[in-house]
């Protein structure tokens, strides 16, 4: 093992003995300590006189720090929002673009960071680029191609969320420098579980739903804001994104100015009591981990798949164009139907997306789990 790795952490969270869960990239399991913060959170609301007007920002900046320590960035940059689809629709609301620019998307990517982008095109009058995917896995080529003068935005993901190839952010950033384009990251399957280097990437707003790779609870997340667009138009106009929304008693005197930087752009009921305290637990306990030691522990669980996958006859991808946490075990026609099926019912749990087997473990797993994914999976082949 890699010096920087970490044991197995299985016993932080409540994975019953027989269960092989190989699918983080589906949604990770709570921790226990998570799941105890969530459940006193939600018992405060039992004794509301116990609240005071503080209380609703308090946690909320906790989380904002602790999600500006794992990207590198200053708090001030961090908004709260509900979902990936949420801060990429705050995203595309900022996003300046001269009409009839292109925006480029990859093939197969995950609906909240299509659609979205299929709507401006068509507002105005721009064309939707889709990088076809590419035979050898080399993503980064095929984006870099597809950018001209006529681009207006990248919108992209570190990783492909249906196999884990990887796309080259520093490439792609150099690239858009010179046609002046703009860029918005779905980090949803990548922050937490591989090093995103925010300084040099420099997006305008990236954007990671919190309950894969951050280990968070479900309807919670997190978005980068670039200084630049700390003036922009939020999606919500809420009353805690105003200045001096702590003080209750004089919320009807509406006012113009909003919470500094990113807080303009939180979602309304952003101090959520229950999601907030789990959210922050899970994030401090990567920080605790260290995001280096997590995806050195990452990539060499991911090794032992990668070898098992290509003694089991897979073509596996490349170093350079596979992320470290996550394999994609891609079939050359349609995956078997039944198959993720007959695994679960033997506690073996990966996803399929399209093509590929998406096998994606955490550090609850050991090699064991691996050996006994791969002894399933070969029977059923
Ligand atoms: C790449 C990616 N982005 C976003 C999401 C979740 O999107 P939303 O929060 O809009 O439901 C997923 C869920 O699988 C995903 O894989």
């Amino acid at each position: 093992m890699h010096p920087e790795t970490l044991g197995c952490q299985r016993d932080l969270f409540d994975i019953p003995e027989n269960t092989v869960f190989l699918n983080c990239a589906y949604m990770s399991p709570l921790l226990r300590q998570s799941c105890t913060a969530g459940i006193e959170g939600l018992r405060r609301k039992s004794r509301p006189w116990e609240i005071t007007p503080p209380d609703f920002f308090a946690t909320a900046e906790s989380v904002r720090e602790s999600a500006g320590a794992l990207l590198q960035s200053s708090p001030d940059n961090i908004a709260l929002i509900p979902s990936a689809s949420y801060g990429l629709a705050a995203a595309a609301k900022n996003i300046r673009m001269r009409p009839g620019q292109d925006i480029i998307v990859l093939a197969e990517e995950y609906p909240s960071n299509f659609y979205i982008w299929q709507s401006l095109a068509k507002e105005l009058k721009g064309n939707l680029i889709t990088v076809s995917r590419p035979t050898d896995g080399d993503w980064t080529s095929q984006i870099l191609n597809a950018i001209s003068e006529t681009t207006g935005l990248a919108a992209l993901p570190h990783c492909h969320w249906t196999d884990g190839s990887l796309i080259d952010l520093k490439k792609i950033r150099r690239a858009l420098d010179h046609t002046n384009a703009g860029l918005v990251l779905d980090l949803t399957q990548s922050l937490g579980a591989m090093s995103f280097d925010l300084t040099t990437i420099q997006p305008d707003f990236a954007i990671a739903a919190a309950y894969k790779w951050l280990l968070g609870p479900y309807s919670t997340g997190i978005m980068y804001v670039h200084p630049k667009h700390h003036l922009g138009h939020p999606l919500e106009l809420n009353a805690f994104a105003r200045k001096d929304a702590v003080d209750f008693q004089n919320l009807v005197a509406y006012r113009d100015e909003y919470q500094p930087a990113a807080r303009r752009f939180d979602m309304g009921e952003m101090g959520n009591f229950a999601l907030l305290p789990a959210l922050l637990t899970s994030l401090n306990q990567l920080i605790a981990w260290e995001l280096p030691r997590v995806e050195n522990t990452l990539r060499e669980i991911n090794k032992a798949i990668c070898d098992h996958g290509r003694r089991t006859g897979f073509d596996i991808l490349p170093e350079p164009f596979r992320s470290p946490h996550f394999t994609g075990l891609r079939f050359k026609n349609d995956i078997p139907s039944g198959l993720i099926q007959n695994l679960a019912e033997q506690n073996i749990f990966v996803s399929a997306r399209g093509q590929s087997l998406r096998v994606t473990p955490h550090l609850y797993n050991d090699l064991d789990d691996v050996d006994r994914f791969f002894t399933a999976l070969s029977r059923l082949l």
